[in-house]
């Protein structure tokens, strides 16, 4: 597209910002509550409400809460809530087989969401990390994460996860062959219609750091993911991870973190062109949410902004903590 305008004078780009009427009529793109996947972390308990220290207003829920807050998600419009567990640690091992029990805190919680609100979409993250004594999202042997060994713990708890009830498995392992051995267990255990939300574009991050708190794997967390999480240098290699999570069976792709890797959202959507979100994660909500609590940023509008630029890099939906805050704003 070539802009063509006016020399100064007759081209004028205030006129068109005059009023709050003639911004809203050439706006280019809008808001909705239905864009949003809101992330909730599951505990142990009943009535049990779990403040996490580094991500203010976010707490940690029982299943019976979690019914709460699903319920909340569908009054406001939220599309899609995403289950994360607070497992305890006499639960982890290093086989990670907590992944796979049917009765795990995600699997009651899922078929207990289904069961009072069946419209709204429930997505459950497929990785080790929960699980696993190493806080690896792989099977760890001396030292080293093994891919195909966790390919085939990770095709038990996707089959689980289906089993009980999830729309879409969201592998964000990073495990090189994962999407093609879960679209085909699924496929052969007659689960056709489950959705694979791939996190393609998946990079090793520092902005995880209050999620591993969430979740309660930071102190297990031995080293770091460098061996299968991405090199924030890079771009080039997010457009092949894409390519090959596509090519295995995923039918909509994320890139992860969100804000600063906002380069990458907009040139997956541009060469694929399939549905793509960002996950705006623990990190980028707790400096959001720790300076508006300070009182250092206008929390509503900069929260706002944030999505708005995820919209503009040609998103078609985040997955935000921010999720209820803002189906409220703009309902
Ligand atoms: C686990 C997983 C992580 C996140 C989502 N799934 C953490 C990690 O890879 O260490 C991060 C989400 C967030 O920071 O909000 N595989």
């Amino acid at each position: 597209m070539t802009p063509i305008s006016a020399p100064f004078p007759m081209s004028r780009p205030r006129r068109l910002r005059q009023s709050q009427w003639i911004r809203d009529l050439v706006s280019e793109r809008q808001l909705s509550a239905s864009d949003l996947i809101w992330p909730i972390f599951i505990c142990a308990g009943e009535g049990e409400r779990q403040p996490v220290a580094s991500m203010p207003g976010v707490e940690r829920l029982s299943v019976d809460l979690a019914v709460e807050a699903a319920k909340e998600a569908v009054d406001l419009g939220i599309a899609c809530i995403a289950l994360f567990p607070y497992t305890d640690a006499s639960d982890k091992t290093p086989g990670a087989e907590e992944a796979w029990n049917p009765d795990n805190l995600v699997n009651r919680a899922t078929r207990a969401i289904k069961a009072a609100v069946p419209g709204l979409g429930v997505m459950l993250d497929v990785a080790l990390d929960p699980y696993n004594s190493d806080g690896h999202d792989g099977i760890v042997r001396d030292g080293v994460i093994i891919n195909d060994e966790t390919l085939m713990a990770l095709e038990n708890q996707a089959l689980g996860h289906a089993e009980a009830g999830a729309d879409i498995l969201g592998p964000s392992d990073m495990m090189d062959g994962r999407i093609g051995v879960i679209r085909r267990a699924l496929e052969t255990h007659d689960f056709p219609d489950t959705m694979i939300l791939s996190y393609a574009a998946k990079y090793a991050s520092a902005y995880y750091g209050p999620f591993r708190d969430a979740v309660g794997a930071s102190g297990a967390l031995k080293g770091d993911k460098k061996t299968y999480q991405m090199d924030p240098a890079n771009s080039d290699e997010a457009i092949r991870e894409v390519a090959i999570d596509l090519s295995e069976g995923a039918d909509m792709v994320m890139v992860k973190p969100g804000m600063p890797y906002l380069d990458i959202c907009a040139r997956v959507k541009s060469e694929f062109g399939v549905p793509t979100y960002a996950y705006q994660v623990s990190g980028e909500y707790a400096m959001l949410a720790g300076a508006i609590e300070q009182g250092w940023l206008d929390g509503d509008k900069v929260v706002l902004e944030a999505m708005m630029s995820f919209k503009r890099a040609g998103c078609d939906g985040v997955l935000t903590y921010f999720a209820p805050r803002i189906a409220q704003m703009i309902f």
